[in-house]
């Protein structure tokens, strides 16, 4: 066979989905699992979407639509930017995508020169990393331990920042850790970036999911001056419940949303009409399902972090958004499940998910080999026996 293209070699199938679909061939087998691994929310649009879905289809014309994104589904975003406290952006400054990954596939590739440098705060979410290497640039982690609640400090982002830096990749709240800057957290951040001329990918997609009315606070509210090179990432997967929907965004510098809709143009040409009519009716229609959500959300990280607190040697910064805990279980390297010895997060997870039933996916799937990712999405029922099976786990290790 003739060869595949270089950047191929540097391609890899997502970590996250090698865990999932080994808890579903376990399933399928009659094993009885319960999967933590997915990021996925667990809950469905209101009627009020399926409803715009199905009038779209009974006016359906068939016909290509913009590479951009139709005027209402642009317009109800920007309603959604200005609910968020965003100001002055218009129509211009947006482009579409198949979901936010797709977005952030062509946001690099309208930026990256083979070899740039692009700093990515650890622990990251795995498609960062993955699109990052395939567009080939030269990744820089910075890495944000339990010890500073995953989170990136202004001294290390200011060492990292070089001649050759591009891009910063910034993800509040974060997957998979689940935690939230605060807006003095924010205000540092922001003090370093202002003195150096780097691109800025604001991924903000779980940013309707805040716990504990902390409120959410960005690079552009404490420094506007940042918007210039600054891409703020949104989509209707998580606040939604609509990830098969596939309906990400960007607001951009004009010249580079314009850009991304060249790329569109050359590869998806728009997202399907029906698509568009349910994502207007999510942005514009009523808020509660989300409002609703968050606080489940929140009451199942007061469970996972109540089951967390007994067990002796963990350490889990605490959440505060999102659907993610990250649990620092080096504690447990080097002690033995039975006769299977416990080296690293994979041994960890992989014992767990012999033994229990539990399926989590390794941290080192996400640059922190000290910990593991716990989504906490499932039926309130399966968490608790997933934890009460994770607990037991944890206690049987010698
Ligand atoms: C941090 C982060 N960004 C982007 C995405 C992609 O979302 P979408 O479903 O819109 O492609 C995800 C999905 O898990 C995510 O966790």
């Amino acid at each position: 066979m003739p060869q595949l293209a270089e950047r191929m070699s540097r391609a890899v199938p997502s970590a996250i989905m090698a865990v999932a679909e080994k808890a579903k061939r376990l399933k399928a087998a009659g094993r009885d699992i319960i999967s933590f691994s997915i990021g996925v929310p667990n809950f469905l649009p209101g009627e009020h979407v399926y409803a715009a879905a199905r009038e779209s289809l009974t006016h359906d014309s068939g016909q290509y639509g913009s590479n951009r994104g139709p005027d209402a589904l642009l317009d109800a975003f920007l309603a959604h930017l200005k609910r968020n406290g965003f100001e002055g952006f218009e129509r211009k400054h947006l482009c579409v995508g198949v979901g936010a990954k797709h977005v952030i596939f062509n946001v690099l590739y309208a930026l990256i020169e083979e070899g740039d440098e692009l700093i990515l705060p650890a622990p990251y979410w795995t498609s960062h990393i993955d699109i990052a290497r395939i567009m080939g640039a030269e990744v820089k982690i910075a890495h944000c331990g339990a010890d500073q609640d995953y989170k990136l400090h202004p001294d290390q982002l200011e060492a990292m920042i070089g001649p050759k830096t591009k891009l910063l990749v910034f993800n509040n709240p974060s997957n998979p850790t689940g935690m939230v800057y605060t807006k003095d957290e924010i205000r540092a951040l922001g003090d370093v970036l202002v003195k150096h001329d780097i691109w800025i990918l604001s991924d903000d997609i779980y940013n309707q999911m805040i716990f504990d009315g902390i409120g959410w606070h960005h690079l552009l509210e404490t420094h506007p001056e940042l918007r210039n090179r600054l891409i703020l990432l949104d989509s209707l997967s998580k606040t939604y419940g609509m990830p098969g929907w596939r309906v990400g965004f960007a607001a951009a510098p004009e010249a580079l949303a314009q850009a991304l809709v060249t790329l569109n143009s050359n590869h998806i040409t728009n997202l399907p009409e029906v698509v568009c009519a349910a994502a207007v009716a999510a942005l514009t229609g009523p808020q509660d399902i989300p409002q609703r959500m968050c606080v489940e959300f929140s009451h199942k990280r007061d469970e996972v972090m109540a089951t967390f607190a007994r067990i002796p040697g963990l350490s889990c910064p605490r959440p505060q958004g999102a659907f993610y805990a990250f649990p620092d279980v080096s504690f447990a390297y080097g002690k033995r499940h039975g006769d299977t010895l416990i080296s690293n997060d994979v041994d960890f997870c992989n014992a767990l998910l012999d033994a229990h039933g539990v399926a989590c996916v390794p941290g080192s799937a996400f640059g922190e080999p000290n910990g593991l990712r716990i989504s906490y999405t499932c039926k309130p029922a399966e968490l608790t026996e997933g934890l009460r099976r994770f607990e037991a786990f944890c206690t049987e290790l010698a």
